[in-house]
């Protein structure tokens, strides 16, 4: 049980990888139409849980971002926001205190353990936490806005950051 101030550990397995081309070096968020090959290779054990998944065309995908190296930091300066400071919670910065991503990719096609998707903004091998299908109407939110991006200067520039929509500087 969680008491204020006391952390609860939480052990959790992967469930497989993610493949993609990048390495070292990867978009800030999703780009669909991003080059190369993508899918997510699940371990045996839990093939059978992907029955039913390809009736949908977009999923979530959780990850174990593993390769971050700076501290979590309470206040963050995201790349794109032309030097705002934000705190870690209103941002989507990777050092994180649990360093958890959530993408939300198009499902080309699953063959045997392979799920293979639009592009995503993962470093190869980045471990694979979970799976969740991404419901019309259930998970899209049309009055949602763009909270604090919105009173930035270039709004649109960096909606394009936010969106992965690559783009000339
Ligand atoms: C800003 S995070 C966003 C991740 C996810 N879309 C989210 O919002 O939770 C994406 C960045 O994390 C970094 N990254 C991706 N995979 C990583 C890994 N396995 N370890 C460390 N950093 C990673 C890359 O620099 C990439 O541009």
């Amino acid at each position: 049980m969680h008491r204020y101030g006391q952390p609860t550990s939480v052990i959790y397995n992967s469930i497989g990888v993610i493949k993609t081309p990048y390495v070292g070096k990867a978009p800030y968020q999703p780009v669909e139409t991003g080059s190369g090959e993508f899918y997510l290779e699940i371990d045996e054990p839990y093939v059978e849980g992907l029955k039913g998944l390809d009736s949908f065309s977009y999923i979530y995908v959780l990850y174990f971002i593993d390769r971050v190296t700076g501290p979590a930091r309470m206040t963050v300066t995201p790349p794109w926001s032309d030097g705002r400071a934000v705190g870690l919670f209103a941002s989507r910065s990777p050092e994180r205190p649990n360093p958890i991503g959530l993408s939300i990719v198009r499902l080309k096609k699953i063959i045997g353990n392979r799920v293979y998707t639009s592009g995503l903004d993962v470093f190869d091998n980045t471990p694979l936490l979970d799976i969740k299908p991404y419901i019309k109407d259930l998970d899209s939110k049309p009055d949602a806005d763009y909270g604090w991006v919105e009173d930035a200067d270039e709004n649109q520039h960096l909606a394009l950051h936010i969106q992965g929509i690559p783009h000339e500087h």
